[in-house]
């Protein structure tokens, strides 16, 4: 018999591979699911969906993990983790089968690189309530082209399921987004030893066996590339998930910003919407809106930085201007 407590807890599997190309320069040093949305790292606002009764949650890790794993040892999250890195990128079906071992049956399946309100207990409920193989939370969007789109039935039955289709080809708005739960059984129906698009090669597959979808309601949205990143900042602070998002000791301005410890900004002045990781400088005069600056940046006086991610430790001179940019790890503009 399982200890009281423990009947029905269930394992997470999140996946955090990929090399954040369309974040470069600042994936070179910084794994994408670490850059600080709203005051903390996206791979963390994924992390709050996860139920806390969770038995377990593995992260399976390829590029950077031992800068994740650092992070992961210094900001313990509230539920036992356990890292299994890649040493080839072995796509997300790789990652899930190389990671897989003893998995719950079902388990979650999670990526690390979106924004949303969704609740994962629910997911399994209605997983539990109409069985089949999987369960999968599906977001509408108007352009489906970069995700994984769904042909929705009776009951919400998936019909269909083709990743990145063509938009003529797409078969609904409602698309993949990023969460699931799933039988363990799937976990054998991946082939091992070599790189596997889950979404591609397995899921069309399991069709047969049920899946449903679980329409998300409220916000969703993709973190990878630097406008989603900066538009999921808007809709995380505009949901009030921006942590303390007032204004920075001394700072003028509407705000809000999510300001790490360390940070200075006197007579500073700030627009909506901004993150500071620590020990980020803003001399007076600076004006900072839409943007992410993180850990160690220092904006020198009368600068400007508008809808820009600056990495670690980049500097900006005096009365420059930076608009629209993502700037790798202590450059200087
Ligand atoms: N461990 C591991 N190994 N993880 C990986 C690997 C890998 O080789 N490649 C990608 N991942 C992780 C990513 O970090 C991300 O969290 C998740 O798997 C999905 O990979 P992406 O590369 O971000 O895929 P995508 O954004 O093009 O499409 C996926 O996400 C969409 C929603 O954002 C698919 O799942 C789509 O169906 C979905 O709509
Ligand atoms: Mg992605």
């Amino acid at each position: 018999m399982p200890p009281p407590g423990l009947v029905g807890r269930v394992k997470a599997l999140v996946l955090i591979g990929g090399f954040g190309t369309r974040l470069r320069p600042i994936t070179y040093t910084v794994p994408k699911q670490l850059i600080p949305i709203a005051g903390k790292p996206v791979l963390y606002h994924v992390f709050d969906l996860i139920p806390p009764d969770i038995e377990e949650v593995v992260l399976a890790t390829g590029y950077k993990s031992e800068v994740i794993e650092a992070y992961v040892r210094s900001h313990p999250p509230p539920w036992p983790v356990r890292l299994v890195a890649e040493s080839e990128p072995l796509g997300t079906g790789g990652g899930m089968k190389n990671a897989g071992a003893g998995m719950s049956d079902p388990f979650y399946l999670l990526n690390s690189d979106v924004i949303a309100a969704a609740d994962l207990g629910a997911l399994r409920a209605l997983h539990e309530h109409r069985g089949g193989v999987g369960t999968m939370a599906l977001a509408e969007v108007e352009d489906t082209r970069p995700y994984g789109v769904a042909a929705l039935g009776p009951d919400d039955r998936i019909e269909a399921f083709v990743e990145k289709p063509e938009p003529a080809d797409a078969p609904s708005h409602w698309i993949n987004a990023g969460f699931a739960i799933w039988a363990a059984s799937v976990l054998e129906r991946v082939p091992g030893g070599r790189p596997v698009s889950f979404e591609r090669e397995v899921v069309p597959g399991l069709l047969s066996e049920g899946l449903f979808g679980f329409r998300l309601s409220r916000y969703w949205d993709d973190a990878g590339t630097p406008e989603r990143i900066l538009r999921s900042q808007q809709l995380l602070f505009d949901d009030a998930r921006g942590g303390r998002a007032g204004l920075p000791a001394g700072a003028l301005g509407s705000g809000p910003v999510a300001a790490a410890k360390g940070v200075r900004a006197r007579g500073a002045s700030f627009g909506k919407y901004v993150t500071l990781g620590e020990d980020v400088t803003v001399e007076p005069g600076a004006h900072i809106e839409n943007s992410i600056l993180m850990d160690g940046v220092y904006v020198e006086k009368e600068a400007m930085v508008l809808s820009s991610i600056l990495g670690p430790r980049v500097r900006v001179r005096t009365g420059h201007r930076v608009a629209g940019q993502t700037l790798g790890e202590a450059v200087e503009a």
